[in-house]
């Protein structure tokens, strides 16, 4: 029996956990550090041996509940993660992030002539076309779109 504490407990706030190896960093810029208290500790672990996964990150953020569109943002990176809010330590609620069949204001089109990227404000929105591996087309100009992480709004 192995005995570990990776993270201290957390009172209040959000645990993003079953995120995929390597991949915590990029959800927490989808969270968005510079959007938190100063006084509120986030714990990022990274290659954490996870039996389902073999390995997975972890991240755990005080004081802090993710809006849908940071769940959907997510979901289409990480999407095995698994979103627990904690309140006066225990887990309040749990569930899985999953990938709604419209994603709206989540991601630019790449597509630059695309009416979403006018300077009039349309909001960009994609229609899932494959859920595994993910693929995106704008719901506009029909560009498909398989590169998350680059083109987050
Ligand atoms: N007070 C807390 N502070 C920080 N993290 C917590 C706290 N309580 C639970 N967690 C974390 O929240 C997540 C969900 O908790 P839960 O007890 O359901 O985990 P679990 O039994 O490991 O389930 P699973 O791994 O199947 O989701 C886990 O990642 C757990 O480590
Ligand atoms: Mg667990
Ligand atoms: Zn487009």
């Amino acid at each position: 029996m192995v005995r570990e504490l990776k993270i201290t407990p957390i009172k209040n706030g959000t645990v993003i956990d079953h995120i995929g190896n390597g991949l915590a960093l990029d959800v927490l810029r989808i969270v968005g550090v510079q959007t938190l208290d100063k006084d509120s500790t986030v714990s990022v672990a990274l290659h954490v041996r996870s039996g389902k996964l073999g390995w997975k990150d972890i991240l755990k953020v005080e004081n802090m509940e993710l809006s849908p569109r940071k769940v959907n943002a997510i979901a289409l990176i990480a999407p095995t993660a698994t979103i627990s809010i904690i309140r006066d330590f225990k887990v309040q609620e749990k569930r899985t992030v999953d990938l709604p069949d419209r994603i709206v204001g989540v991601l630019r089109c790449p597509n630059l002539n695309c009416i979403t990227n006018q300077p009039e404000p349309i909001e960009s929105e994609f229609t899932v076309l494959r859920r595994r591996p993910v693929l995106l087309a704008c719901a506009y100009c029909e560009r498909q779109v398989d590169d998350f992480l680059h083109h987050l709004a």
